[in-house]
């Protein structure tokens, strides 16, 4: 076997060369993105996200980190993607919720747990932490708050929204407004609202629906 080097043929040539330039055009794009992004002084994306913390969740932060519940959720925008992020999830689930949840995921879920609930699943630990470690949890959890309106709040943006409702009336099928009732006509949920609830009534919502038909 001859193990002659063989000159490259003018197709191969091009091939290469094709695959350099794309090479070489991600990595000065990403340097440009990087050297943008962090030569900028406000963050490239509004944080619809915040925290104030209280004692119990200055500590319940840290048994968080310590329970290694990060291996699963993202939380001060730390954390895997892989799971659920629960930056926000204060705004949409009480402190009740959370510690109830934490101690008895299946009886307080509203569909089947995947990884929370007794082992052989991965969180099954979770329950079985001091009910003082969960509690300080929990309280961390309930205060991660998100913006009214934000992807992780559980009210849309505050006042009418022509984007909103062009949506609505052009998706949403006629029955559904019969059987669902507009979340913005509702009140938020109880201990989970940051901004102030709603306060659409229903005659200008049905004016406005009506309007789209
Ligand atoms: C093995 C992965 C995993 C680990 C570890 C884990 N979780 Fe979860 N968590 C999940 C999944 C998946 C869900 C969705 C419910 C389910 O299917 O179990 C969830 C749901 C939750 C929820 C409910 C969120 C909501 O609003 O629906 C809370 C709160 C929560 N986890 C807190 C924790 C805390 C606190 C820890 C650490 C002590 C932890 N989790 C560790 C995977 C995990």
């Amino acid at each position: 076997m001859s193990k002659e080097k063989q000159p490259l043929k003018s197709g191969e040539k091009i091939l290469f060369g094709i695959v350099a330039v794309f090479i070489g055009l991600a990595v000065i794009a990403y340097v440009a993105l990087e050297t943008y992004r962090m030569t900028r002084t406000d963050p490239l994306f509004e944080n619809k996200t915040h925290y104030n913390f209280s004692e119990a969740g200055h500590l319940g932060s840290r048994l968080f980190r310590e329970a290694r519940c990060t291996a699963c959720h993202r939380a001060l925008r730390n954390g895997t993607n892989m799971g659920l992020s629960l930056d926000g999830v204060g705004s949409v689930r009480s402190l009740d919720w959370l510690v109830a949840f934490l101690a008895d995921p299946e009886a307080n879920y509203a569909s089947r747990t995947l990884d929370h609930g007794p082992s052989p699943k991965e969180a099954a630990y979770v329950s079985e932490m001091p009910e003082e470690d969960r509690y300080a949890i929990a309280v961390f959890i309930s205060e991660l708050k998100a913006e009214q309106g934000s992807s992780s709040a559980a009210m849309p943006p505050e006042g009418r929204s022509d984007f909103i409702d062009n949506m609505v009336g052009a998706w949403a099928p006629a029955d559904w407004k019969e059987r669902f009732q507009d979340i913005r006509t509702k009140e938020a949920p109880e201990g989970a609202s940051q901004g102030k609830p709603q306060s659409v009534s229903p005659e200008t919502n049905e004016s406005a629906s009506s309007a789209q038909e």
